[in-house]
């Protein structure tokens, strides 16, 4: 069996966000290397789209990487010129190996979900994601905390594969996609891109959308 498989084999028998976060903190140290192996261009996407949004004063940036794992997107938005990044993630293991690349100012260890975090409302230029969209992470709810810790104007910037969206239980059926779409209903965001990318995880396209706080 390939890494590919043996890793997508391990996870599936986890059920709880318990189990799920400690089967991360045990493939923390081979996470890089493995994703690497088959070509991982989700991180390098999400930060263009966040590059895009600033074309200059990128240092005074502040962003919330949530699902931040080993601190892939960190050291890509880092490449462009942003420095205030912090991390997000129920994992102590793939965080140890973030705090490793030096690209992160704080590290918090916890779950995204629909709770208040410790986190006082409006803190956040831009919120982004990737991968966090696989089975059992983020809560569509967790799109609510999202829109509070935001600034006036701040963006939410997110990628994953429409293969999750489409299958997961969470968000299937356009869930996820809908609550983004009841938001901005409610006049509290903007959407102002949604695009398929090709080449996401190896062969597999994803999909980026950028929501702006009013
Ligand atoms: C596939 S990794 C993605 C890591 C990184 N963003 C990347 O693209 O390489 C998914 C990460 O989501 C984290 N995660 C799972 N549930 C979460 C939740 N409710 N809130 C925040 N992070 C969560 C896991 O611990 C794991 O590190």
């Amino acid at each position: 069996m390939d890494n590919t498989k043996r890793v997508s084999e391990a996870y599936k028998k986890t059920e709880s966000r318990e189990e799920k976060t400690q089967f991360y903190d045990s493939w923390s140290k081979m996470y890089d290397q493995e994703m690497n192996s088959y070509g991982y261009k989700g991180p390098a996407m999400t930060a263009s789209a966040v590059r895009d949004l600033y074309p200059d004063s990128r240092d005074v940036v502040r962003i919330l990487d949530v699902a931040a794992g080993t601190g892939f997107v960190g050291e890509e938005l880092i490449k462009h010129g942003f420095v205030k990044v912090d991390a997000l993630d129920p994992s102590q293991g793939m965080l140890d190996e973030a705090r490793e690349k030096g690209v992160y100012q704080e590290l918090i260890c916890a779950y995204f979900d629909e709770k208040d975090h410790t986190i006082p409302p409006d803190t956040y230029d831009v919120i982004v994601v990737c991968g966090g969209c696989t089975n059992v992470h983020l809560p569509c709810s967790c799109l609510r905390e999202a829109v509070r810790l935001l600034k006036p104007g701040g963006y939410f910037v997110m990628a994953t594969r429409p293969f999750h969206l489409n299958t997961v239980d969470e968000y299937k059926e356009g869930r996820f996609e809908n609550l983004m779409d009841e938001i901005e209903e409610e006049g509290k965001w903007k959407k102002i891109r949604k695009e398929i990318l090709p080449g996401y995880h190896a062969e597999h396209e994803g999909i980026v959308f950028v929501y702006q706080k009013k």
